[in-house]
């Protein structure tokens, strides 16, 4: 165990049988409709590259690089994209994908602006990891692996400071003084 991981909180067999099981709702929920897959860099890597890989029925993939404030305060400012999406997605349904939804900003925004500029058929979110006691606007995803209590976890595409992402499991951050 990494030495600031306090505990492991879903360990990397429990993550893979959850991805199967999302990879078979995709393609029973998708089927016969024009899908579209939209992570969301770069926490989405790990997740995302699972569930493609267990989903049978015809997709397109795509990404978008967004940054969040995370770590500030306050939300004053619009969360910036900093990588757009490259494939039409007009008449299309979109699925965005996350590693971990909290308070949900970035995700509203988001959907937001694809459905305005866009017009796909349908936004909607799966996420590996849900934390609903950090929302902060009501966002409801399609389909989340896990529910999670409101700590900070890193691994499977969480981060601490940009790094810890490659974890092949989910933990409890450690907080140490600095
Ligand atoms: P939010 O839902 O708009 O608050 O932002 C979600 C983003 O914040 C995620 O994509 C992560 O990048 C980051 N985040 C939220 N909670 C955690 C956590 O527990 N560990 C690591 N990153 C987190
Ligand atoms: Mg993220």
């Amino acid at each position: 165990m990494h030495e600031r991981v306090e505990k492991i909180l879903i360990n990397t067999e429990e993550i893979q049988e959850a991805i199967k099981k999302a990879g078979k709702w995709v393609d029973s929920e998708y089927k016969g409709k024009d899908l579209v897959l939209i992570g969301l860099l770069k926490g989405c890597l790990p997740f995302f590259g699972q569930l493609i890989s267990n989903i049978s029925i015809d997709c397109i993939i795509d990404f978008m690089s967004v940054s969040s404030w995370k770590g500030k305060t306050t939300a004053q400012t619009l969360p910036l994209i900093t990588q757009g999406i490259t494939e039409n997605i007009k008449d299309k349904h979109v699925l965005l994908v996350d590693e971990i939804i909290d308070s949900a900003l970035t995700l509203k925004y988001i959907r937001e602006y694809l459905q305005e500029k866009y017009k796909p058929l349908s936004v909607e979110i799966i996420t590996l990891l849900d934390k609903p006691m950090g929302r902060k606007v009501s966002l409801q995803p399609i389909y989340k692996c896990f529910e999670i209590e409101n700590k900070f976890v890193v691994g499977y595409g969480c981060d601490y400071q940009g790094k810890l992402r490659n974890l092949p499991y989910v933990g409890i951050f450690k907080e140490e003084k600095e």
